[in-house]
């Protein structure tokens, strides 16, 4: 997980330390792929290793009985497995008898049923982490877990909850009053991730797999990942798949293997982004593309012929979805790596 090192270590504490670190409770946010569920699924291996254990659902209808479904497989997986001497002298029986003998099973509404696994789990001094990934406002759901995970820390219980989802969509579930609880969550944005960060990461993926990259090839894999994870990783797998049998990774492999990430990149993250975009969206960003570079917004509004609050409002969303950034107060730019040449080509430029 390349430049990701400050969440980890924080969630890394947050787990040793239990119940009432606040970074227990974390939203992580960022444009498609850069990187949300990957470290939501590290973050689960980072729990174990506490001896914590847990769920991953995505917010879809069933997320709450997922969640009962999981958190039942993972105890037993867990407890099969793990040798921390904490856990030793338990037995999946004892731990499942509690909650899951037949029988036992169908008493209470949700809160009851996760209140005595939690409560099963914890006197054994292991902890949940309960992770949603593709977190959406509209999810009642999503409202229900969150409320009965605010009486958990009210009554001090070892959980965890980690979210992750779109910029968009997790501030429109914050809006949302009964929510109001996980505003006081830690927020984490994904964005870029450092050249060193990303050199590092991909020169000890090579050496991990038993070969090596020439500096030249180095510069120029880092140079074709711009900062973006997902790119990161189809650069890497890109170049290394050209020639895998050779002892070293060389410049030619990396210019070769960049195209093809770039290909790939474009039918998985940009695609799927611009349909995520609605249509003002698209028509704020087409006012952009009029320009050579940095955009004034003041120009943008005056070319879609609306006022300056409009402008900022599409300014604020586009911003939260990773898509564009701002240059100082007043002008804005795009940020996700090849949108700008992607709508050139799919929309071209607004006419006015
Ligand atoms: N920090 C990182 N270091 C190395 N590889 C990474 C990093 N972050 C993400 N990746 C890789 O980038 C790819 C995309 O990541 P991921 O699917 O987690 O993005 P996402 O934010 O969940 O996207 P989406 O919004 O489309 O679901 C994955 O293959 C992942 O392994
Ligand atoms: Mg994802």
């Amino acid at each position: 997980m390349a430049g990701r090192l400050d969440i980890i270590s924080e969630m890394e504490s947050a787990f040793e330390n239990g119940p009432g670190d606040p970074n227990l409770s974390t939203i992580l946010t960022g444009a498609r792929g850069t990187g949300k569920t990957a470290l939501l699924l590290y973050l689960s291996r980072i729990a174990a290793e506490h001896g914590w254990i847990s769920v991953n659902v995505a917010a879809i209808p069933g997320m709450l009985e997922d969640i009962i479904e999981r958190t039942r497989d993972a105890a037993a997986n867990f407890i099969d497995t793990s040798e921390k001497t904490r856990l030793k002298g338990l037995t999946v029986g004892q731990l499942l008898g509690l909650e899951w003998e037949p029988g036992a099973t169908a008493g209470g509404n949700w809160r009851t049923r996760m209140t005595r696994m939690l409560q099963a789990l914890n006197d054994q001094g292991i902890g949940l982490l309960i992770t949603v990934d593709e977190v959406r406002p509209d999810l009642d759901e999503m409202i229900q877990l969150a409320t009965v995970y605010q009486h958990f820390v009210g009554e001090e219980r070892a959980v965890a909850l980690v979210l992750a989802g779109l910029p968009g969509k997790v501030s429109s579930l914050l809006r949302n009053e009964s929510v109001s609880f996980l505003r006081r969550a830690n927020r984490y944005r994904l964005g870029n991730i450092a050249d060193e960060d990303i050199a590092e990461g991909i020169r000890l993926t090579a050496e991990e797999g038993g070969r090596s990259i020439t500096p030249e090839a180095l510069t120029q894999a880092v140079e074709a990942s711009e900062g973006f994870p997902y790119l990161m990783q189809l650069v890497g797998f890109q170049s290394w798949a050209q020639n895998p049998g050779e002892k070293t990774i060389s410049l030619e492999d990396v210019l070769r293997g960049a195209e093809a990430a770039h290909r790939n990149f474009t039918e998985r993250v940009l695609e799927a982004t611009y349909y995520d975009l609605s249509p003002k969206d698209l028509l704020f960003l087409q006012a952009m593309l009029l320009d050579e570079d940095e955009s004034r917004i003041a120009v943008i509004a005056e070319r879609l012929g609306e006022g300056s609050n409009y402008a900022s409002t599409y300014k604020r969303r586009l911003i939260e979805q990773g898509i564009i950034g701002e240059r100082g107060p007043s002008y804005v730019t795009f940020e996700l790596p090849g949108f700008r040449a992607y709508l050139e080509a799919k929309l071209g430029p607004l006419q006015i």
